[in-house]
């Protein structure tokens, strides 16, 4: 098992396929500099596989394919179609728009349950926030979705300025659809220009759905980051992803892949371990993967005050989200 210096193991392994998006989230993409990866540096089907295999042998069981947008890798369908001979739950975090062109071979590889993001239910709202008319198709690919049988979780990062007016909105999906809705407490990463008085935190947002919905906490599952709960009657949940005011680092089961095959041990580590270049010439790269896991910080990279209010953005090393993959 990958087990790091602090005894957490981890089996959930999270593999970013490009830093491309066909959206422009300015909470993720920086709106200067942003200079995308060269194919030559991506890793390739093979590689991909390779390296996912390693992994899986020292216990991952869970892989989420993400991006940038991952379904605009050109070679996706084989990407997904070798990971799907792999013993593990494939999963995928979209932002939708491409999901109706890849919905049978996401059935075919046995893919159950998909995180599309989405920030507001309104369309002009939406192509404000991602600067794209993507609204009509990320809506229908939600219903496809659900016609399919899919577990479908919706991921709503929570700014002020952007949609704090629509979380009712958003709850309110989960009463008659067998939605998830998932608020994200909005995080700082660079070029990203972080403020804390945009993050709505976990509290507010119980404290607000609470005007309106007599609501139950339900168990979380073993290593969740969202913390869940639903309306007395809904058919769906939704839940808060409290990275900022309550994290949830002690209980920590991730590790991160980004689209070059570098090793994140944490969304918030400043040092990057190069997988890919060890492949390529020819080391054995488990090693390589022991040490980084071994290396993870006990919270948030180490690089976060105890309280989140007092973090510096500027001050934290990292890229920015979309080179990361969410
Ligand atoms: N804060 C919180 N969530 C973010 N995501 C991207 N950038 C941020 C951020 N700054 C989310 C995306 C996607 C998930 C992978 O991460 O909306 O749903
Ligand atoms: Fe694209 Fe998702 Fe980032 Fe928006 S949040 S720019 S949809 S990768």
């Amino acid at each position: 098992m990958l087990v790091d210096s602090f005894g957490r193991k981890h089996d959930y392994l999270r593999i970013s396929l490009t830093d491309q998006c066909n959206f422009r989230c300015l909470y993720c993409m920086p709106k200067e500099n942003m200079e995308f990866l060269p194919n030559a540096n991506l890793m390739q089907a093979d590689e991909i596989f390779k390296i996912a295999q390693i992994f899986v042998e020292q216990g991952i069981n869970k892989i989420r394919l993400t991006g940038g947008e991952p379904l605009l890798r050109k070679d996706f369908a084989q990407i997904l179609q070798q990971l799907s001979k792999l013993p593990v739950s494939l999963t995928l975090t979209s932002n939708g728009y491409l999901i109706e062109k890849y919905l049978p071979q996401l059935i075919e590889a046995g893919v159950k349950s998909i995180n599309l993001s989405i920030d507001s239910l309104k369309p002009q709202n939406f192509k404000h926030i991602t600067q794209r008319n993507g609204f009509d198709k990320v809506w229908n690919a939600i219903d496809l979705l659900l016609k399919a049988k899919f577990h479908v979780k919706l991921n709503v990062v929570v700014m002020k300025d952007n949609n704090l007016p629509e979380i009712l909105d958003f709850v309110k999906l989960s009463i008659h659809q067998k939605l998830h809705v998932r608020f994200i407490e909005f995080m700082p990463f660079t070029g990203n220009a972080w403020e804390q008085a945009q993050v709505v935190t976990h509290a507010e947002i119980i404290d607000l759905v609470r005007t309106k919905y007599t609501i139950t906490k339900l168990v979380d599952e073993k290593h969740e980051t969202a913390k869940k709960y639903q309306i007395t009657g809904a058919k769906g949940t939704f839940a808060i992803i409290s990275t900022m005011s309550e994290p949830f680092c002690e209980d920590c089961n991730r590790l991160r892949l980004t689209a070059d095959g570098k090793i994140k041990n944490c969304l918030f580590s400043a040092e990057e371990t190069h997988l890919l270049k060890n492949l390529r010439e020819g080391k054995q790269i488990l090693p390589v993967i022991k040490q980084s896991v071994w290396q993870k910080k006990a919270r948030m990279g180490d690089q976060f005050p105890e309280n989140y209010k007092d973090t510096v953005s500027a001050k934290i090393e990292n890229r920015s989200m979309i080179s990361i993959g969410g």
